[in-house]
């Protein structure tokens, strides 16, 4: 069936479709309803079916007498490792970490952290959880302690998964004293913190911590333990237009189902084939393309702990390609114009052998003509640009090259994915013509995999996402459609920004840097950066009378949100002005700021207090030389 019929007969009868793509799953039960509604009127899929994550992503195919198959490969050129696990390995390695978990008190619905770096047992965490019904909560291991608080006072964890260290490059990065901090800062405390010891580095324990191997060796075999298709599998959290974070749920069957599907739809894969998404467990993608889809259609996934460019060199993505013969690779754009900058003729690529490469999914943000091109041209392969949130678990645009490869548009995300229906819309609601830039929003229902409603929080999940237009779901996006159906995403229409594939909050940066005793008041603004794609600066307001010196406060509040948020945020610069611009309601004209540093046009809002302040601004962040705009050359 071609593209439009399959994608017609997903969004005419999402009812059907969704079935035929449930029955290839082995359910416990088989559900007896495909598309529900909740008391509160929130769609549901698979209402009544009964099934297991861990048993569809691990012990489906070992009785299926593909045990022998490589499931995961753990490539590490940061510790010079590389380790092999079969799915019979990989099902032995998850039936003892849930016996341990059952051990230490967890059953199905209780909720566990997991704040741990790019190592196998993070991988083997989330399938043990899912194995025993209870509901996993991955912390990306960047974040710094505060972040960790938020989500600990949140999801309420029985228990918390980490490591001794993580390591960046050449740096060791130890998380105990990071969780000591969030323990210290969260008024809900754990049962026990399980710490995996590290060669690298090694903490000494007492309680609450109790070491990982010590405690495994013991531990018996747990089976799995069938789970409701409406039960949640995982909690993660994303960053929100406030400082608080977004628990985004995600169910059981639906979410089965959606990876199941999508990674044949839309990353062509087939089962036995080699995937690799050079992300991190802590981002959807990891949840998604790491672990969950490549495992549940039987692929082999790669869990890559490194950096494109330092470890040890531009060439790693090529050796990683080469040596494990990757058929579909996914990265974000982000990763690519950081080995252009230190690789720009490719040449560390001409030492390898990439030709098992079919394809390359970019997504995370825009992909830039530029890196379009250069990729195309280095790897030889098609260069595909998707689109989709944590929200929506798996993308909402894509080539389909699984169903059929589409002529691929630069600058474009593609087109809807199956059970999409993506709209662009005006601000009355009304839709946007052809080549129009409007708000990108999804007709409900939207497809399985996506949020059902965010973690004990369904008065934001119906705000956020669903009051803006009724019947849509508001993805935050802006962007437009051309004639041809192709879409294209501009970018956040909110204060959300997405720097180097790290999606940030302002207003949390905001929060962080107006709790300093010197600041009146603030604004953190994402302006373009030629690598990181976007990153913040702030612009601050110092109380009257105060004496500190703008350096001084610049280098305070950059170590407040390295320490509070994490050096991720990449939070560099802070400037002080005498003014912020404001509407005469008294809203920060933030977008404005950021245009000005951008050295975009823009029209003066005919609502501003005072015009005069953008010039202000102006001439602060030229002198600072913040911004593309102002940036020497
Ligand atoms: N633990 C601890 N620190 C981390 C970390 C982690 N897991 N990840 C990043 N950091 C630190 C880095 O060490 C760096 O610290 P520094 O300021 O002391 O040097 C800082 O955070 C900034 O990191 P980053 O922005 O990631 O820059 P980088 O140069 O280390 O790496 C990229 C650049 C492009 C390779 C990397 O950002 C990347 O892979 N991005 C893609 C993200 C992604 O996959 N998103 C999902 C969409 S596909
Ligand atoms: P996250 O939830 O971290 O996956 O971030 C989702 C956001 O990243 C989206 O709302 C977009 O703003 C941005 N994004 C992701 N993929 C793309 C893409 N292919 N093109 C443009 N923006 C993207």
């Amino acid at each position: 069936m071609s593209y439009q019929d399959t994608y017609q007969l997903s969004i005419k009868e999402p009812q059907l479709f969704w079935s035929q793509q449930a029955a290839q799953l082995p359910w416990y039960t088989y559900p007896k309803q495909v598309l529900t509604k909740n008391e509160q009127g929130f769609y549901r899929w698979f209402e009544g079916g009964k099934l297991n994550t861990a048993y569809m992503a691990v012990d489906w195919h070992i009785k299926q007498g593909r045990g022998a198959q490589l499931a995961l490969i753990y490539d590490s050129p940061v510790t010079d490792t590389v380790r092999r696990y079969t799915y019979q390995d990989l099902g032995e390695e998850v039936a003892r970490l849930a016996g341990l978990l059952r051990q230490l008190g967890v059953q199905k619905g209780d909720r566990v952290i997991i704040y741990m770096p790019m190592i196998p047992e993070a991988a083997f965490a989330m399938l043990a959880c899912a194995r025993l019904g209870a509901v996993h909560s991955v912390v990306f291991g960047g974040f710094a302690a505060h972040e960790l608080a938020l989500r600990i006072d949140d999801a309420l964890p029985k228990l918390i998964l980490t490591a001794s260290c993580g390591i960046e490059g050449d740096k060791i990065i130890p998380y105990k004293p990071l969780v000591d901090k969030a323990l210290l800062e969260s008024s809900h405390q754990p049962q026990a913190v399980l710490l995996y010891q590290r060669p690298q580095y090694t903490e000494q324990l007492a309680a609450p911590y109790i070491d990982w191997a010590e405690a495994l060796s013991g531990a018996p075999l747990a089976d799995c333990v069938p789970v409701d298709a409406h039960d949640p599998l995982y909690i993660l959290y994303t960053s929100g237009t406030t400082g608080k974070p977004k628990g985004i749920v995600r169910d059981n069957g639906g979410h089965a189902v959606a990876m199941y599907t999508s990674l044949q739809h839309t990353y062509g894969m087939q089962p036995g084939e080699v995937f690799w998404a050079a992300s991190d467990l802590g981002w959807a993608v990891g949840h998604s393309y790491i672990v969950y889809a490549p495992l549940i259609l039987g692929c082999t996934t790669i869990l890559f702990e490194g950096k494109p460019v330092k470890t040890p060199n531009a060439g790693t993505f090529w050796r990683v390609i080469d040596q494990h013969k990757v058929q579909v690779f996914f990265t974000a754009p982000t990763a690519f114009r950081a080995i252009k900058k230190e690789d720009s003729q490719g040449l560390l690529h001409r030492t390898y052998d990439t030709s098992s490469l079919r394809y390359l999914f970019l997504a995370g943000e825009r992909c830039d003509v530029d890196t379009y091109n250069w990729a195309t041209q280095l790897l030889g392969v098609p260069v595909i640009d998707h689109w989709w949130q944590t929200e929506s678990g798996h993308p909402m645009l894509a080539n389909p090259i699984g169903l059929e490869p589409l002529p691929i548009r630069p600058g474009s995300a593609g087109k809807p994915a199956c059970g999409f229906d993506v709209r662009v819309l005006r601000e009355d609601g009304q839709p946007a013509a052809p080549n129009e830039e409007g708000l990108v929003v999804v007709k409900l229902p939207l497809p399985p995999g996506c949020l059902p409603t965010l973690w004990n929080d369904d008065t934001r999940f119906q705000e956020a996402y669903m009051s803006r237009f009724k019947g849509f779901y508001f993805t935050g996006d802006g962007g437009y459609r051309d004639k041809d159906g192709y879409v294209f995403i501009t970018g956040r229409v909110d204060d959300l920004i997405n720097v180097a594939g790290h999606r940030l909050s302002t207003a949390e940066m905001e929060e962080m840097v107006a709790a300093h005793p010197a600041v009146a008041e603030c604004a953190v603004i994402g302006i373009a950066d030629p690598l990181k794609g976007q990153r913040p600066v702030g612009l601050v307001v110092l109380k009257d009378g105060v004496s500190i010196s703008a350096t001084q406060l610049e280098a305070e509040l950059v170590a407040k949100v390295r320490e509070d948020l994490g050096a991720v945020a990449f939070f560099k610069n802070a400037a002080v002005v005498k003014r912020l611009p404001k509407t005469r309601s008294g809203k920060i004209l933030r977008r404005v700021m950021r245009k000005i540093a951008d050295g975009e046009p823009f029209t003066m809002p005919s609502t501003i207090d005072d015009p005069v302040i953008l010039e202000e601004i102006k001439e602060t962040l030229a002198s600072r030389g913040i911004g593309i705009a102002f940036e020497a050359e």
